[in-house]
């Protein structure tokens, strides 16, 4: 299944390691797995501006600080660089999605929703909007985006790394991306606690042995050790995610 992936920026250039490095940039290069291929396409967005310098954004109606993204602007974006350039029948076989504070919050939760229904959807193909400035003229967002994410109670100067995160955290789930199946089944949040600890060579640094019980081949005891310590991280570090 080919799934396309539309992003609107006004900084294409910041994707480029999510594009080039590690597994995410294998997936996006549609080189990681037969059962999805991804293509990944770039709108900049300033191309669609009708205005003398170029300009994306205005002033907003009714005073206060900073800049708004323009609504007409944005829809030629969406339209003519992706509707048009795609040759999509109009938007019904597009999800567009906006990344701002007001969306619903991301988590590991969300993220396999996400991997395992959307992007490996074959229906429709994506369209992430990045917001700069202030964010987007409302009536924009009313007519043209079927869905918010948010990733986190904090504000980022624009949507990229919102964008990335997304892409990043759920790509691990689209069937065939990760090597090892089982990983991501091993990872933190997987059963709402983080991951146990992890050692590898040397089998001593700076004073410190790893754990006997590790080196003792002994599979159940290992799996013991490995679930206790999970209960025991979390408990510590992370009280929050356990049941209240
Ligand atoms: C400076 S922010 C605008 C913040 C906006 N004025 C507000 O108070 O909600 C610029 C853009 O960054 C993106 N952004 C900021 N924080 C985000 C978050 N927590 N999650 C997702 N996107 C975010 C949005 O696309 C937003 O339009």
């Amino acid at each position: 299944m080919n799934k396309k992936i539309w992003i609107l920026t006004l900084f294409p250039e910041y994707f480029k390691p999510l594009l080039e490095c590690g597994i995410s940039g294998q997936a996006f290069r549609g080189e990681r797995s037969e059962s999805v291929k991804f293509e990944i396409n770039f709108v900049n967005i300033r191309d669609y501006s009708t205005t003398k310098y170029r300009s994306v954004d205005d002033s907003p109606f009714g005073g206060g600080p900073g800049m708004v993204m323009r609504a007409d602007i944005l829809r030629d974006a969406l339209i003519k660089g992706v509707v048009d350039a795609g040759a999509y029948n109009g938007l019904d076989k597009l999800h567009v999605i906006y990344t701002s504070p007001r969306g619903r919050v991301w988590n590991n939760k969300v993220a396999r929703e996400f991997g395992t229904e959307v992007l490996s959807h074959p229906e429709k193909d994506i369209v992430f909007i990045c917001g700069r400035y202030e964010g987007v003229d409302e009536r924009f967002l009313l007519k043209y985006v079927n869905e918010f994410y948010s990733v986190g109670d904090f504000v980022l100067t624009g949507g990229e790394l919102a964008v990335m995160t997304m892409l990043d955290s759920a790509v691990r789930f689209v069937p065939g991306i990760l090597g090892n199946k089982l990983s991501s089944e091993y990872d933190s949040f997987e059963d709402g606690m983080i991951e146990y600890p992890q050692y590898t060579k040397p089998q001593e640094f700076e004073g410190m042995p790893v754990p006997e019980v590790l080196l003792s081949g002994h599979h159940k005891k290992i799996e013991e050790w490995q679930k206790e310590q999970k209960k025991l991280m979390t408990q510590k570090l992370r009280p929050d995610l356990l049941p209240k």
